[in-house]
């Protein structure tokens, strides 16, 4: 009897109930007045509260009750243990076992892509996990956690692994205790990963890593278990390895991508003890917050590759020419270099180092990076590794002829992601001459023949602008040396 007393009044504050008409004072009530002939009256409440509670988790998805959970589970206990003698109690007890039997079966899986999204799909909520709100403090990365407040305490399940079609793969949230029937419940922390484009790709790939890198460091270095990684809904099960190597950096060890590959059931239902979902990239973050995920993964990569994280090379000014094969190369490369090397001799403490990144290791493209304070390269992935130079250092970028009009936004991503990781884009050069396309210039088909031109050079306005970025970088370099007391690099979270 003092159980069931002490379950009424302590779990006063924590009824599930958002209604000014709660029946919390009935039930109060009833313990001043208690007889033996009760617990039946009890127990109808007790289970009238029970499918009151269940009509409300399922109809708002998120309200916020952190400890309704333990509430039903301690009063679900106690009426078990307690009044066992009671038969009242045992009758109450195999209600209660039958609702959460119903409520193990009314979870609800909905498709991980929501096709009423395929127009919008990058829009608001995305097609991904569309029912779903999520996290969000101004300036903060956005995300999704379960178990959570806003989820009720109930974790991540997810059904199917279909790599081709996503609204063939399912998501739920179940409460631990009441898992649906079959469930494998998997321990530790999953990163569940949505990207709209291709990990293959290393920058839209970096860009999906960035918010749980902020994660990460905003939850006191926290690590994952395992990765999921999602395209449009759809398993994908590796990365760049630049990336991938990269991300083992950063987190410090192998990473681990869910394969699915067990050969079991297709539509087995795996739960998750703890997830992190992220499915917006880098939105929402403050351009303070993304430099310190840059910031944490060039500190990162450098002790990998044991590169110094600060500098001893007395002041010398790094202009590196990262060069591109094939599509978006430079036409004469001898005439660009030369142009290059000229106007780097005229300076004192300039070092011209040229590359290709096509035969550069992971560590050797750190390395050079870490050296590099104007990085000069055509348009295209190679310049993902800008983040890598020290804070502050400048980029200069090229394109050919037609992209202007053409490429669309995705030609600016080198302009955000040197402003997103606090470098200096100094500008870029379009090449005005190129292959002709016989339609009009914005014509879309053109960008087919425009998109695999090589890039010139105007021998006047390279030196120029090499001349005028050089100069800067100087004056730069020149005044933060003045400055004097350096205080020695340390790596976030290590
Ligand atoms: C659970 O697994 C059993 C045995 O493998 C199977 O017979 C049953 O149909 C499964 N139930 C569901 C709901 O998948
Ligand atoms: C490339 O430029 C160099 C130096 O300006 C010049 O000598 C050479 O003929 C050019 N090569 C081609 C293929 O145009
Ligand atoms: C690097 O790649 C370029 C072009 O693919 C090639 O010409 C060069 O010989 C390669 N090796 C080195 C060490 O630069
Ligand atoms: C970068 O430049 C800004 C503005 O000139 C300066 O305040 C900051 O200290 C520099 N940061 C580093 C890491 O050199
Ligand atoms: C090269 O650049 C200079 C300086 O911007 C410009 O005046 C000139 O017209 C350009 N030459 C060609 C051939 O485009």
């Amino acid at each position: 009897m003092t159980a069931l007393h002490t379950t009424t009044t302590t779990t006063k504050p924590e009824m599930p109930f958002h209604h000014k008409h709660s029946p919390r004072a009935t039930a109060t009530a009833t313990t001043r007045f208690f007889s033996p002939k009760l617990s039946v009256y009890l127990c109808s409440i007790c289970v009238t509260l029970f499918i009151l509670f269940h009509i409300k988790i399922l109809q708002t998805p998120l309200p916020s009750s952190p400890s309704s959970l333990s509430f039903l589970h301690n009063w679900q206990e106690k009426f078990t243990t307690a009044d066992d003698a009671d038969s009242g109690g045992s009758l109450c007890a195999q209600d209660l076992k039958s609702m959460s039997d119903k409520l193990r079966e009314s979870v609800t899986f909905l498709p991980l892509k929501d096709l009423r999204y395929a127009n919008a799909a990058l829009v608001g909520h995305t097609w991904f996990m569309s029912s779903l709100y999520d996290t969000h403090e101004e300036g903060e990365v956005q995300y999704q956690q379960f178990p959570s407040e806003s989820s009720n305490g109930r974790i991540l399940c997810i059904k199917g692994h279909d790599k081709h079609d996503g609204s063939w793969n399912y998501y739920a949230l179940a409460y631990p205790e009441s898992l649906p029937k079959n469930a494998t419940l998997v321990g530790g922390r999953t990163f569940v990963s949505y990207n709209h484009y291709d990990y293959g790709n290393i920058w839209h790939g970096l860009s999906a890593m960035v918010p749980f890198i902020a994660w990460h460091i905003k939850n006191g270095c926290a690590l994952p278990t395992r990765w999921i990684l999602y395209h449009w809904g759809e398993v994908r099960t590796g990365m760049s390895p630049w990336l991938s190597t990269l991300m083992e950096a950063t987190f410090g060890g192998p990473m681990n991508i869910e394969k699915f590959d067990d050969g079991g059931d297709d539509q087995a239902t795996v739960c998750y003890e703890e997830a992190v979902v992220m499915r917006h990239n880098e939105g929402g973050m403050s351009r303070e917050k993304r430099m310190g995920v840059y910031d944490l993964v060039r500190c990162k990569a450098r002790m990998m590759c044991n590169v110094e994280l600060d500098r001893s090379d007395g002041g010398e000014i790094g202009l590196t020419l990262l060069m591109r094969t094939g599509p978006r190369s430079f036409r004469n490369e001898t005439a660009v270099v030369e142009i290059f090397e000229r106007e780097c001799k005229k300076v004192e403490s300039c070092r011209l180092r040229v590359a290709y990144s096509s035969n550069l290791t992971i560590c050797d493209q750190v390395k050079l990076m870490g050296a590099t304070d104007i990085l000069v390269s055509p348009h295209g992935a190679q310049l993902t590794n800008l983040f890598l130079m020290d804070r502050n250092s400048s980029v200069m970028e090229f394109f050919p002829k037609g992209w202007l009009k053409l490429a669309g936004v995705g030609q600016l991503v080198y302009q955000w992601m040197a402003s997103w990781s606090g470098m200096r884009h100094q500008g870029t050069w379009r090449d005005p001459n190129g292959d002709n396309c016989p339609y009009p210039d914005d014509d879309r088909r053109c960008m087919s023949i425009y998109k695999h031109g090589q890039i010139g050079y105007n021998e006047t306005y390279f030196a120029y602008w090499t001349s005028k970025v050089l100069n800067e970088v100087k004056m730069r370099k020149f005044e933060e040396a003045s400055k004097g007391n350096i205080i020695p690099t340390r790596c976030a979270c290590s």
